[in-house]
């Protein structure tokens, strides 16, 4: 998909289809050729309505209002019904809120790639997108003066986060048995070498040596070997240190606390963390943003079998505490536990964020579509709710209190890997991941459970079914703006 940005009026540019939003059921506006006709194919302009006049050469898509998430899903469910047409060319207007508020252009190029976005690997059959060329006209719905040097650097940006969002997807969406952890330590050397990033894989006897015995055992019964794997951008001259730590089970049965069969479908889903660093990775590079971005993920598969790690265990985590394993499907958080320690050990860092799948209770909590932001700093936690508000995301905060603390107790060792109540199981996790933050860390910390949206098992907005790649746009946007507030 070729993005072309031109002053030339929509009407005098060539392209095989026009598409135009009809905005808040308005059809007297002058972009809209064909009232009559979408009144009697009974066209109501509702959000996300799509209708293909194929003989005018145009199709048409409902928005509530002018604004950066309509519009996005908006133009996600047009590209959506081309998919299996033949147009090589298309052509829209520029639908901007404010003639220096380029959003807008942002989430046409971001709906285009996202909702032109299909998983096929699988498939013998191949759904193949002929759209070669977009071309969006600076006309304006509203008749604002645009201009091509503000709005020609937010189509790059938005490409480079569009397409880092599906190249995460794509990683989600890979079976257990492709996408194991030496295969997510393969994909990172190959986006590393790409993309001038650092790469460090540590192995089992790495591993070892490092003391993560919390990783380790839950990778115990795993025919696939862990893997610890650290990315890093490195630009001169940074404005601040980030940390981004992923958990990547890339499979997760539940081990021998098995989940029920109904449960274990989709658990390759439990990578979404990791496979969310790699893309923010991806796009940090790409867009070349002056912030030291550290990014670390264990990469382990949760099985079961005569050499797995059982309910009753004591493991030791690298910073030495000890944790009573009472459910070996509360394995996250031990990976995550020695994951955190080491990325604290090897990095100083002003922000630490941890993005992963990591309860049901999540989702039981805010619904599928919204991730759940945890952490002692009221500011970062909300840098991380606006961010995400920004890329067309859901987070909420949740909030940490002394009382689910003490639910955690154990009577045989630190800390016990579950707490000891049936309620707030998203905050407990939360609160279990704190006790591996050094006390000098703890407001720079904010841990993001993406466990509902990472993974839907049907389209909404402008994700697929299956993998969303949450966590990309909101985390890039996060860093794009403490770039930008430290310039201003
Ligand atoms: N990977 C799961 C969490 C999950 C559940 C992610 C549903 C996405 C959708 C995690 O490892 C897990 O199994 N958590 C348990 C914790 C419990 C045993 C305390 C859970 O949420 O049930
Ligand atoms: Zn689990
Ligand atoms: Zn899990």
């Amino acid at each position: 998909m070729n993005f072309k940005l031109t002053k030339e009026l929509i009407n005098n540019i060539e392209a095989e289809l026009e598409i135009i939003l009809v905005i808040n059921k308005n059809f007297e506006h002058r972009f809209i050729k064909d009232r009559e006709l979408l009144e009697k194919i009974g066209f109501r302009g509702e959000q996300d309505e799509v209708a293909l006049l194929i003989e005018k050469n145009r199709a048409y898509v409902g928005a509530d209002k002018i604004g950066s998430s309509t519009t996005r899903t908006a133009v996600a469910s047009v590209i959506r019904r081309l998919k299996t047409t033949k147009y090589r060319s298309l052509k829209i207007a520029s639908y901007m809120n404010h003639p220096k508020c380029t959003s807008v252009i942002r989430a046409i190029v971001e709906g285009f790639i996202l909702g032109g976005y299909s998983f096929d690997r699988y498939k013998n059959e191949k759904s193949k997108l002929n759209i070669k060329e977009i071309i969006i006209s600076l006309e304006d719905y509203r008749e604002f003066d645009l201009n091509l040097e503000a709005c020609s650097p937010v189509v790059k940006r938005a490409k480079i986060l569009a397409k880092a969002t599906n190249f995460t997807r794509d990683i989600v969406n890979t079976t257990p048995d492709d996408c194991y952890p030496k295969v997510l330590a393969d994909i990172a050397e190959k986006l590393a070498k790409k993309n001038s990033l650092e790469c460090k894989v540590l192995k089992t006897k790495e591993i070892k040596k490092e003391k993560m015995n919390a990783l380790l055992a839950v990778s115990r019964a795993s025919r696939h070997k862990p893997r610890v794997i650290h990315l890093a951008h490195k630009p001169k001259n940074p404005i601040a240190v980030v940390s981004l730590i992923g958990k990547g089970l890339t499979y997760d049965s539940g081990g021998l606390s098995l989940k029920p069969s109904d449960f274990m479908v989709t658990m390759k889903l439990d990578k979404s963390g990791a496979s969310a660093v790699l893309g923010i990775m991806k796009s940090v590079s790409e867009m070349n943003l002056p912030i030291e971005v550290h990014g670390f993920i264990g990469a382990v598969e949760n099985m079961i079998g005569g050499d797995a790690y059982k309910p009753d265990d004591v493991l030791v985590a690298k910073n030495g505490k000890s944790i009573e394993v009472r459910n070996t499907d509360a394995e996250g958080r031990l990976v995550l536990a020695d994951t955190l320690c080491y990325a604290q050990q090897e990095v100083k860092a002003d922000y630490i964020f941890d993005l992963a799948t990591l309860t049901g209770a999540s989702v039981v909590g805010v619904g599928q579509y919204t991730s759940t932001v945890m952490g002692e700093s009221t500011k970062i936690k909300d840098m991380i709710v606006k961010g995400a508000n920004i890329a067309g995301e859901f987070a909420t905060k949740l909030d940490f209190n002394r009382y689910l603390k003490k639910s955690l107790k154990s009577e045989v060792a630190d800390i016990c890997n579950i707490s000891n109540t049936r309620y707030g199981g998203a905050v407990t996790a939360g609160l279990f991941l704190e006790e591996f933050i050094d006390e000098e860390n703890r407001d720079k910390w904010v841990h993001i459970d993406i466990a509902g949206p990472a993974f839907v098992e049907h389209i909404w907005g402008e994700n697929p079914y299956g993998a969303s790649g949450v966590g990309v746009r909101t985390i890039s946007r996060v860093l794009e703006a403490l770039v930008r507030d430290k310039k201003s």
